[in-house]
């Protein structure tokens, strides 16, 4: 059955091919197929295409559908080929006649991209209340930890003393960077398609602001061909944005795996959060962070995916596009999974106290032994020279008991800039 039907049956085989993997991805837009149609049919009642009756008949038919689908009860029959045309055929089915003039001045061109904008505006907000969650773990590990020092490394050699209060923080004040690009990504989103129709828009006099107000978005595409390009403008921005994040994830994954390792040992988790080894009995194994690396390094590829699907289309509706959908739905789900994943572990991270007590970081006070040079009167240069030759010919002890660094960055963490940072960000989503 098919929305197109012009009087001959379709080859099964081609079917298959073309619809893909639609009937499975396209139930997570059906409850904005039928939002959008809702805003379509108020607009077409409002220009005199559709009568008061109809639409107090199709309005309620569509409610119910809505519910369905928020009851888990919808489904794509096997030969409908997506979202659009079931929903089409289920309100013909139960209205008559009247089911088919919801289709004036629309084409699936539009539909599908409505229903995509509503789709990702809605993602968007998942992917960052998941990211909103983690912020807020990690500054309160940061503040938790934050006199624990660590060592700080450069090129992986020891180089200056750090902190657990300046690592989780890291990681916090680099998601408000992340959360800059899922606002952007929301922005881009946040445009409405529908009048479009097939991307040349209608010769109807389609009231094109009212379905922007009607569906809540921040202004029209207002070009309609525009409005089709934003197909794939749309997919790059979620997916940049899906890919900064994984990137900042994937970072800390490996942090984790690192700081895990017996030789480093500065941070482990209850024995039930790790994992074995079918022959060595002792291991305990961070496979959740390595799961999580490798699958925040494979989300960063989806960027490239879709600039590649999309590289040189011919202006206009292609169904390349449809491809897009194959990949973006289970990436976005799946770095939520990890975010989520991250919160859940670091809320049962253990840290080690007085790492720097080992003989092994003596070296990294050195450059705290110059400033306290420094700081008696001495010029840096020279200061360096005898910290240095100290180093040199292993005479060198550092000053445990006067210890600077709590003057300087790791006393100086500023969470509450942090925090004051990601809300002001975090206040663009809120429409
Ligand atoms: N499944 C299609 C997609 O995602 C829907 C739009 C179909 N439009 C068309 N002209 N064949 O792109």
């Amino acid at each position: 059955m098919k929305l197109w039907n012009k009087g001959f049956e379709p080859d099964k085989a081609i079917e298959k091919f073309t619809v893909g993997q639609d009937r499975e991805l396209d139930l997570r837009l059906a409850k904005y197929d039928v939002q959008g149609s809702m805003a379509h049919i108020r607009m077409l009642e409002s220009i005199g295409l559709l009568s008061k009756e109809e639409l107090e008949l199709l309005l309620p038919a569509l409610q119910q559908i809505l519910e369905e689908i928020e009851r888990g009860e919808f489904s794509i029959e096997e030969g409908v080929e997506d979202v659009h045309s079931q929903v089409e055929f289920i309100l013909t089915d139960r209205l008559g006649d009247v089911g088919k003039k919801i289709h004036s001045g629309r084409s699936r061109n539009d539909q599908v991209l409505v229903d995509l904008k509503l789709f990702f505006r809605d993602e968007l907000k998942h992917i960052s209340e998941s990211i909103q969650n983690l912020f807020n773990r990690l500054i309160e590990l940061s503040e938790k930890h934050k006199d624990k020092l660590m060592p700080g490394y450069t090129h992986l050699q020891v180089a200056m003393p750090s902190s657990f209060g300046l690592w989780f923080g890291a990681y916090a004040e680099a998601l408000t960077d992340d959360m800059n690009m899922v606002v952007a990504a929301y922005n881009i989103a946040n445009q409405n398609p529908l009048g479009s129709a097939a991307g040349y828009g209608s010769s109807f006099p389609l009231n094109r602001e009212m379905t922007t107000d009607l569906l809540h978005f921040a202004n029209p595409h207002y070009n309609v061909v525009a409005a089709q390009m934003s197909r794939g403008k749309t997919e790059r921005a979620v997916a940049a944005a899906i890919g900064t994040v994984a990137s900042t994830l994937g970072h800390l994954a490996m942090d984790v795996c690192m700081w895990m390792c017996n030789n480093f040992a500065f941070v482990s988790f209850p024995d039930e959060l790790t994992t074995g080894s079918s022959i060595m009995p002792h291991k305990k194994n961070p496979d959740v962070f390595e799961i999580m690396r490798g699958k925040c390094n494979r989300l960063q590829s989806i960027q490239n995916e879709i600039a590649l699907l999309t590289a040189n289309l011919p202006l206009g509706y292609n169904r390349d596009l449809q491809l897009m959908k194959d990949i973006l739905f289970p990436a976005s789900t799946e770095l939520i999974e990890c975010l989520d994943m991250a919160t859940y572990m670091l809320g049962e991270i253990r840290v080690k106290d007085n790492i720097l007590e080992d003989s092994k970081y003596d070296y990294i006070f050195t450059v705290e032994d110059v400033n306290r040079l420094v700081l008696e009167g001495m010029p840096f240069r020279d200061a360096y020279k005898k910290i240095g030759m100290e180093v040199q010919t292993g005479t060198y002890k550092p000053h445990r008991g006067v210890n600077h660094t709590h003057l300087g960055s790791i006393g100086n963490l500023a969470n509450d800039r942090i925090k004051a940072k990601m809300d002001s960000i975090m206040s663009y989503l809120k429409t």
